[in-house]
């Protein structure tokens, strides 16, 4: 018997692998950074755990509409009027096991069998594999360093064909904190609306931007994006809750309900406890303390690793404007050595700087072999000490 061939084909995530590298080293004894992660380093509030205490005690462990509760829909459409000035009727709202999950059946929902999917490249390394899962094709539009990481819309044109269905857009981004703008977001726009192409938008950091930054979601800019862009969004990011696997998603209603059929068929509802604890987080007034409090603790540690990586040499990295991710540059290391093995591309490098007690995470995963990439939701002690030794690594490349 052999492994289906849509299965075979999915790629193992290198950003567990380099994980799991580095927690075998820790578990030897050895001292590693991890710049890994993928979470931020708070506490989910206890006003969120209380909550999720108060559905065990009234008993609120059961089933709940495969779509998610009520109560929560309704928070999730005044989330959506209050920040993004999008208005949503709970029949628009999918409420998933996390945003993954919410992404998954978002691309199945829109893209049939051989449909070209437009992905500006790098890219979160997720979604390739669902756009294969979902039968489509993935169209890697390069957006390079020079404009930000952010794909223009003269590209997004370029690269229409009449096969194409959706863009996957990420904003805040997640491998470079590329946060696109109200203009650069309406350029993007006309040509969907020309092309009739669908969006699927993954705005999950949309709370992390910093220095003056503002979130623009695309499905706010016209009617016509509002009836063809699906806007993924969760719990997991903003108030910190990852381990708590609620996602959700506004699309249109034929979309969502579509959605929503196939969800009751895979994983049914998201879990009750973790739904019930989520319309505590999105409707407390301490929510907005809380993320202004981790944002600005993130900006801390963002300006001083952008800093202090600006200052090393070989390294080269713009400043990212959200999420909790530096993408550095490093291909000026490239062709040195490392105690006799030679640094060829972004996956020599972490496996030469992991034995240096720094685990980054190779931009090859993310489509850009040139780069690193580095979190900032770990300690600033860490990003310190983890810094002094990337600089020490890199002065030791022959
Ligand atoms: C860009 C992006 N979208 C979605 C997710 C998934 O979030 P969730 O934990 O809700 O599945 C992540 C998690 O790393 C992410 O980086």
């Amino acid at each position: 018997m052999s492994i289906a061939k849509k299965v075979k084909e999915i790629a193992p995530s290198l950003t567990l692998e380099i994980t799991a590298k580095a927690k075998k080293l820790k578990s030897e004894g050895v001292s590693v950074i991890g710049f890994g992660a993928g979470e931020p380093d708070f506490n989910t509030p206890d006003y969120i755990i209380d909550a999720a205490k108060k559905a065990l005690d009234i008993g609120f462990t059961k089933y709940t509409a495969a779509s998610g509760m009520a109560e929560l829909k309704d928070a999730i459409c005044t989330k959506f009027l209050k920040d993004n000035g999008l208005e949503y009727k709970p029949n628009q709202i999918v409420v998933s096991t996390g945003a993954k999950s919410s992404l998954y059946h978002a691309i199945c929902a829109v893209v049939d069998d051989g449909d070209e999917v437009i992905l500006p490249s790098p890219f979160w390394l997720t979604y390739p594999e669902l756009i294969k899962l979902a039968g489509g094709v993935t169209v890697y539009v390069k957006a390079g360093k020079e404009n930000g990481y952010k794909m223009t819309a003269a590209q997004l044109e370029a690269n229409i064909t009449d096969k194409t269905k959706c863009l996957i857009l990420n904003t805040p981004n997640n491998p470079t904190g590329a946060v696109y703008t109200e203009k650069e977001l309406s350029d993007i726009a006309k040509v969907c609306e020309k092309y009739g192409i669908y969006v699927i938008s993954d705005e999950i950091y949309e709370k992390l931007v910093y220095g003056g930054e503002k979130h623009v979601s695309i499905a706010a800019l016209s009617d016509y994006m509002k009836e063809h862009t699906v806007v993924v969004n969760g719990m997991s990011k903003s108030y910190s809750m990852t381990g708590w696997r609620i996602g959700y998603l506004a699309a249109p209603a034929e979309i969502a309900k579509g959605v929503s059929s196939m969800q009751s068929h895979t994983t049914s509802n998201a879990c009750s406890i973790a739904q019930y604890a989520s319309v505590a987080a999105l409707n407390s007034p301490e929510s907005d303390k809380f993320i202004a409090e981790m944002q600005q603790v993130f900006d801390e540690r963002r300006k001083y690793m952008v800093k202090t990586l600006q200052e090393t040499e070989g390294v080269v990295c713009i400043e990212p404007k959200g999420a909790f991710y530096v993408f550095a540059d490093v291909s000026g290391c490239y062709g040195k050595s490392f105690r006799g093995e030679k640094i060829t591309g972004s996956l020599s490098f972490a496996d030469a700087a992991l034995k240096c007690g720094i685990a980054l995470v190779p931009g090859i995963a993310f489509g850009d072999d040139n780069c690193i990439r580095l979190s900032y939701a770990i300690s600033i002690e860490d990003i310190k000490e983890g810094l002094r030794r990337l600089k020490e690594f890199i002065g030791e490349l022959k």
